[in-house]
């Protein structure tokens, strides 16, 4: 069978798996098993042997509804690729957001030092990293399996961001701009996410506390007491930015919320004089 025929039949059992995007991941899940470029697959390649038994074990596992990234190992963010596995957040389209607001804020004032708290896969970091270069970006982690993969990501984007496993920007001394995507999804809500979410990805890269807020909270207060940046941006979820903004002004900060492309407001900036 050539791929598209083998494509065909992948994307029926995982639409009987239930997923809403079963044609376009069992495409990428065929090009990713035979290694072949969509020119080849269109171009009606076979596949065949180990690229066959491959498949198979990557279907059964996306039957499960372990997240596509995964399986296959990757995930894009800012034009990058940035490998991703068990262990570590994958990264989503809506925190460019955060990395446009930081390269804007670089380039009104370059070579400001950079800090990024609860890096994750490294995305945020290694991708301001690798678009202003010279920039001095440091990243912090609590998890030693996220930081292997940020590791990973800066060498192969940006391998002069400084890493640094602790809790919240605690080990950081000096910062001029912080940006930090950190969980913040209320805990009692984690169990009725999605499966992707709610059983494969790493809880302590989703559980805000009670309110979603308690770790934001934390950055703040640390922010406007100890570090002082002239900028914190924080990734709020879906109707937190009025609540976060508010936290950030109770500590004489300005704050001003970025909608991200569906409107939501995504990012709220606090600003220390
Ligand atoms: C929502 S994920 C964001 C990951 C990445 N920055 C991104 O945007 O894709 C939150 C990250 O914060 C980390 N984290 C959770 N609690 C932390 C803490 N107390 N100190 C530092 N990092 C923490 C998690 O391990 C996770 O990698």
């Amino acid at each position: 069978m050539n791929a598209r025929e083998v494509a065909g039949a992948a994307a029926r059992r995982l639409e009987a798996a239930g997923l809403e995007d079963a044609r376009f991941e069992a495409e990428v899940l065929v090009r990713e098993a035979a290694g072949i470029s969509r020119a080849a697959y269109f171009a009606g390649a076979v596949l065949e042997g180990e690229a066959r038994r491959r498949l198979e074990a990557w279907l059964e596992r996306r039957e499960r509804r372990e997240p596509l990234a995964y399986i296959t190992g990757w995930r894009e963010f800012y034009g990058r690729r940035f490998a991703i596995g068990q262990g570590v957040l994958i990264p989503r389209p809506e925190t460019e957001l955060l990395v446009e607001v930081a390269l804007r804020e670089l380039s009104a004032t370059p070579g400001s030092a950079v800090v990024e708290v609860g890096t994750g896969s490294g995305a945020i970091a290694v991708s301001i990293a690798a678009e202003a270069p010279g920039t001095p970006v440091t990243a912090t982690d609590i998890s030693r399996e996220a930081l292997r993969f940020a590791a990973l990501n800066a060498a192969a984007h940006a391998p002069w961001v400084h890493f640094v496993r602790g809790d919240l920007a605690a080990p950081v001394r000096r910062a001029d701009v912080v940006l930090a995507n950190l969980p913040y999804i209320p805990s009692p809500e984690i169990e009725a996410l999605e499966p992707e979410v709610s059983r494969w990805e790493p809880r302590v890269a989703l559980d805000g506390g009670p309110d979603g807020l308690a770790l934001i909270r934390a950055l703040v207060a640390d922010c406007a007491g100890r570090l002082r940046p002239r900028l914190l941006a924080l990734e709020v979820g879906f109707g937190q930015a009025e609540a976060v903004a508010t936290l950030g002004q109770a500590t004489g900060a300005q704050a001003t919320c970025i909608p991200d492309l569906a409107g939501i407001d995504r990012v709220v900036c606090l600003r220390w004089e």
